[in-house]
């Protein structure tokens, strides 16, 4: 199957600084790929660079099978983009939002009033069909973000950080029309900071960090294969526990109050600790992608 997305090398500087340093990827049909990572990995500038809003500074990005430098209109026509900052027109009611949209795509009015209600009703917006934006709740504008990035049913929908902000009633609803687009054969590519939605929305995901791909995977593979089956987190550790666990060969992570064991026999670590060592708490729980993604990244703030 040809990829919708093929990146090789693709880099993105401004000025001295390398925003996105020669990542590679392929993104295939009908398939929600996932970019994690910290404040200021690259995510934005990468999905800027597929939707064609800042040009490539060096490398191969195609689209649909048509190089971003050759056909960026071509490429846009087939693409809906909800981009991380609401960029939502505040002169225009809800509904105008979305017909107003449609027109830079040449969908005739007709048919753009038709598309905008199917739209509002799929996110639960057509109640709120007249409310001006700034009327809108944080949540109502992404959803509305989201509608509007479905106008001219795109192939390719490109969602970044679509439920930062939102509650979880909300999340969860972006969560379910998101699983509705991929069923329907949308090739979807989100970026987000939440673990548990990538973990349950993406088929594969990639994690970076200062512009560079560390890992590439279906989530579940990647916690298996770098984490292990377990985690055994321990609260208010003993201050000789890291030397103990380091002499008995494990993997782990700590920082001021926890310590986090990486392993794949979670009651035997948890037995042999329980047996030497006071703790406030010992819990054994399965490991999980944010596991992975401190793992990789580390605990020190970024920006
Ligand atoms: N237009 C720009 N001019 C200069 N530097 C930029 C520009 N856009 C992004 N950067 C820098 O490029 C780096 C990557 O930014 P980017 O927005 O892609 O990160 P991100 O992974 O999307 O982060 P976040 O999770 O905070 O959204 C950052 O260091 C950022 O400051
Ligand atoms: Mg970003």
């Amino acid at each position: 199957m040809p990829s919708v997305i093929e990146a090789r090398g693709l880099t993105k500087t401004f000025g001295r600084l390398g925003a996105v340093n020669g990542v590679s990827f392929a993104v295939d049909a009908g398939e929600c790929y996932g970019f994690l990572g910290p404040n200021g990995a690259g995510k934005t500038t990468t999905v800027k660079m597929i939707h064609c809003s800042a040009p490539i500074t060096s490398g191969d990005l195609s689209v649909f099978g048509m190089g971003v430098r050759d056909a960026p209109r071509a490429i846009k026509r087939r693409i809906g983009v909800c981009q991380q900052e609401d960029n939502l027109d505040p002169d225009f009611s809800v509904r105008k939002n979305l017909t107003v949209f449609a027109r830079y795509f040449g969908i005739p009015a007709v048919q753009a009033a038709d598309r905008a209600r199917e739209l509002l009703e799929f996110m639960g917006l057509w109640e709120r069909r007249d409310a001006r934006i700034r009327e809108l709740s944080g949540g109502l504008k992404k959803r509305l973000a989201i509608a509007r990035a479905l106008v001219n049913d795109p192939d390719l929908l490109i969602l970044d950080e679509p439920t930062t902000g939102l509650d979880p009633q909300s999340r969860h609803q972006v969560w379910d029309r998101v699983r509705t687009l991929r069923r329907q054969g949308k090739t979807i590519l989100l970026t987000t900071h939440y673990m548990d939605e990538a973990q349950s929305l993406c088929d594969r995901l990639v994690i970076m960090d200062h512009g560079r791909i560390l890992v590439e995977g279906a989530p579940s593979d990647l916690v298996r294969s770098r984490v292990g089956r377990e985690v055994v987190e321990v609260y208010g550790f003993p201050p000789d526990l890291p030397e103990y666990a380091r002499a008995q060969g494990w993997t782990f992570e700590a920082d001021t109050h926890r310590l986090w064991i990486h392993t794949d026999s979670g009651e035997a670590v948890f037995a042999a600790i329980a047996r030497l060592y006071p703790a406030e708490r010992c819990t054994v729980r399965m490991a999980g992608l944010e596991d992975l993604f401190l793992k990789l990244t580390g605990r020190e703030l970024r920006e």
